[in-house]
């Protein structure tokens, strides 16, 4: 089966994927926030300043500009939300010597596995433009200022056992030394984890996922998923 992601967000019945919308902590972090979303490849279709900090739509691709589906919109939390999380960081002691013992278990099990809590996952249309797009943020996360300590990308490998996967894999200037194998075949996974989005139980941090599938799989990580 091709892939064809056209198709199925122009499907005559059914749903397809609406919009998400993600936040950054406040004003400061706003062009930050635009700068990750535009290197992980969506498209910027429109900016809206305002006081509490810059509103932007984004969507998938260039065919979905004025289409009602695979839109994402960031813009900052409001002060209610910021006081939430910050009642939250302060009354479980976050980051300091009396830091509830539920808060590292919650970062255990995420840094077990990114997918354990909310995530939202994109399809990428080819392995070259993810494997471009991690190497990139790897470099940014490296030397540019915005970008320095807030991003952690962890990497899933397809389930090995498909020679044409596995020595695409091999070859792969990301993957060749990937330790970690997703939960299903002939596709791979990359988690940028970052704080510049904000989300999740604590409200600290966002994990987006990047997925590619290998073509003409019709089983793959994404149909069937495989434990063990
Ligand atoms: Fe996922």
């Amino acid at each position: 089966m091709t892939q064809n992601i056209t198709a199925t967000a122009t499907a005559p019945s059914g749903l397809s994927m609406g919009h998400l919308a993600v936040h950054y902590y406040d004003a400061s972090d706003a062009e930050v926030a635009a700068k990750l979303l535009r290197a992980i490849g969506l498209v910027e279709t429109q900016m809206l300043p305002l006081p509490q900090g810059n509103f932007y739509r984004y969507v998938v691709g260039e065919n979905h500009f004025a289409r009602g589906d695979g839109i994402i919109y960031l813009s900052a939390l409001l002060e209610p939300q910021r006081i939430l999380i910050d009642a939250i960081t302060s009354k479980l002691g976050v980051g300091t010597a009396e830091e509830d013992p539920a808060v590292q278990g919650f970062r255990d099990m995420m840094s077990q596995d990114p997918e354990a809590s909310f995530h939202f996952g994109f399809l990428m249309n080819s392995l070259e433009e993810l494997e471009a797009i991690v190497l990139d943020l790897r470099e940014k996360a490296e030397t540019d200022p915005d970008f320095k300590d807030r991003i952690n990308i962890v990497l899933n490998r397809a389930m090995k056992g498909d020679a044409d996967v596995d020595a695409r894999l091999d070859a792969s200037p990301i993957y060749a030394d990937a330790t970690r194998f997703a939960y299903g075949r002939r596709g791979v996974q990359a988690f940028i984890e970052t704080d510049i989005l904000r989300s999740g139980q604590l409200g600290d941090k966002m994990v987006i996922e990047l997925d590619y599938v290998f073509p003409d799989s019709d089983s793959h990580i994404l149909s069937v998923v495989e434990f063990g």
